[in-house]
């Protein structure tokens, strides 16, 4: 007991150093909030994953706050009856939850480990809202370096789940399906550790907040 409360102490320490007291409070909440989110829903997505299949690249394996994923997409400038939402690491599908609260004409998670497609099934399965938009969610288990984006307007979502390598086959894999059939993408892309690979691919960036940037194919 006395060792979790020194843990907190020192976790709020740090913050508090790091942030300040608005951010340390603003934190607080986010957590609050993620919490609020699973009790309330009966579902599983707090935890963030750590698995030694994983690169050992970016950290940023654990879930995208739901305030964050709400702001982002209410922010998105498409009609989302004519988009697809595609999460490239969907892990335990968070955000495909938060993304069947509007009306996307589909709804796809694409996760390389099949232990964490269960849950997001389970989940799915479980969630349970008055206000949600979009019923149609697949789960694809298999790695997104291989993944073969469906032929619609596209809306990617990448919480930095991949090395540099997974990002630029992804890419690639986009730039030869909008070759093939142009049509209105987005990328939003949360920590967007390889900006440079993305514009380097000629995405143009729409919006850039501390958080998140938003990419189009310039075409758009
Ligand atoms: C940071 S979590 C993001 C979860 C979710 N997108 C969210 O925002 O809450 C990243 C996920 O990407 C998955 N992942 C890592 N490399 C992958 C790959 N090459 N293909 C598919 N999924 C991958 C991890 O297993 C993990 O579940």
């Amino acid at each position: 007991m006395l060792a979790s409360v020194s843990l907190v102490v020192e976790k709020v320490g740090r913050s508090l150093r790091r942030k300040g007291i608005r951010g340390t409070l603003d934190s607080c909440l986010e957590g609050i909030e993620d919490v609020w989110f699973d009790r309330r829903f009966g579902v599983q997505t707090l935890e963030a994953v750590t698995d030694r299949r994983l690169p050992a690249g970016p950290a940023g394996i654990a879930p995208t706050k739901i305030r964050r994923l709400r702001w982002i997409l209410r922010e998105l400038p498409v009609a989302y009856q004519d988009f697809v939402f595609v999460d490239l690491g969907s892990g335990k599908g968070r955000a495909l939850l938060m993304a069947s609260e509007f009306p996307f004409q589909r709804i796809i998670g694409v996760e390389l480990l099949p232990e964490l497609i269960s849950v997001a099934q389970k989940n799915i399965h479980t969630y349970s809202s008055t206000t949600q938009k979009c019923k149609n969610i697949d789960l694809i288990c298999c790695d997104a370096a291989r993944y073969e984006l469906p032929s619609e307007k596209l809306v990617l979502f990448l919480s930095n789940p991949f090395e540099r390598s997974t990002v630029s086959r992804v890419l690639s894999t986009l730039t030869d399906s909008l070759q093939k059939n142009p049509r209105p993408v987005y990328i939003v892309y949360q920590n967007p550790v390889c900006h440079d690979s993305v514009v380097g691919s000629g995405f143009a960036v729409l919006s850039m907040t501390r958080f998140y940037t938003i990419y189009t194919a310039s075409s758009v």
